[in-house]
């Protein structure tokens, strides 16, 4: 609507500016840094002095970046984004105002809001950030007693995966998984669930794969497991 209004007097002006959100959903990966991109139509003068960048979250209008007057303004920035968001400086001049943020964890899921300003208009990009984590190399320890062999896989990862066994001939096997949040955090509050799954076989033989996946991430764990013990 601002836009149509603005139409009508600046044709050229407004029908010139746009910004866009290339990706509209983000993938933000425990231990590396999530990349939120945000285009714009630059000033042709590639002059910085009328650029306003304002990175938001949606949900509650929280201030995660701010630039203006050529410069990051953080005065009004949130806390909780304090110290770990970033824009690329020399990207700015080629209507580039993608935000990095690092480290990035579970809270940082949610809704962004990427609004930019300059002499041909105004205008603003929505992105879906997520965040996952891959869950770690799987640890296995073998425990038999007089009556059976317990296999149990640790591991330590997000969100919630989906964990199965199979047998031999590709049977789905009954299983014990837990999935804890992490110490410091319930709900996984901290971005990682660690997992327990067990498998308690009371044959002598066992020929059997654990499989687990993240599927946010597109991970695919498949790790075979066969022992043979006592006579
Ligand atoms: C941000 O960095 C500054 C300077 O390195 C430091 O003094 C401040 O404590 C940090 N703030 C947070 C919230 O980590
Ligand atoms: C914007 O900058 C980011 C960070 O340097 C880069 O990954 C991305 O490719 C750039 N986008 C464009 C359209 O150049
Ligand atoms: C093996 O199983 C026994 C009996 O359930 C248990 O007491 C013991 O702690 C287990 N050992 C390991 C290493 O899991
Ligand atoms: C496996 O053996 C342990 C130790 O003897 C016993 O406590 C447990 O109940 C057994 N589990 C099954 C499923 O038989
Ligand atoms: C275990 O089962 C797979 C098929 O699921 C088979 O290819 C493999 O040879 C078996 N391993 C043993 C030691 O029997």
């Amino acid at each position: 609507m601002d836009c149509f209004m603005f139409l009508l007097a600046f044709l050229t002006t407004c029908a010139g500016f746009k910004v866009s959100a290339p990706a509209g959903r983000v993938v933000a990966v425990r231990g590396q840094p999530a990349i939120l991109g945000c285009e714009f139509t630059p000033d042709s003068t590639s002059d910085l002095s009328a650029l306003v960048v304002t990175w938001q979250r949606v949900e509650d209008s929280r201030v995660v970046h701010s630039f203006y007057y050529q410069q990051d303004q953080l005065d009004l920035q949130s806390p909780d984004y304090r110290n770990r968001t970033s824009l690329f400086m020399s990207e700015l001049r080629k209507g580039n105002a993608t935000l990095r943020i690092e480290p990035v964890g579970l809270r940082d899921r949610g809704e962004y809001l990427c609004t930019v300003s300059n002499n041909k208009g105004t205008d603003k990009a929505q992105v879906q950030l997520e965040y996952g984590a891959f869950y770690t190399e799987p640890r296995l320890s073998v425990n038999v007693s007089s009556s059976n062999v317990t296999l149990l896989y640790e591991s330590e990862g997000f969100p919630k995966p989906e964990v199965r066994w199979f047998g031999e001939h590709g049977e789905v096997l009954s299983d014990h998984t837990e999935l804890k949040a992490d110490a410091a955090g319930a709900d996984g509050a901290m971005g990682l669930y660690y997992l327990k799954s067990s498998y308690v076989s009371l044959s002598s033989s066992l020929n059997v794969t654990f499989t687990l996946k993240n599927q946010l991430l597109n991970q695919d764990l498949l790790r075979p497991v066969s022992i043979t013990y006592g006579n």
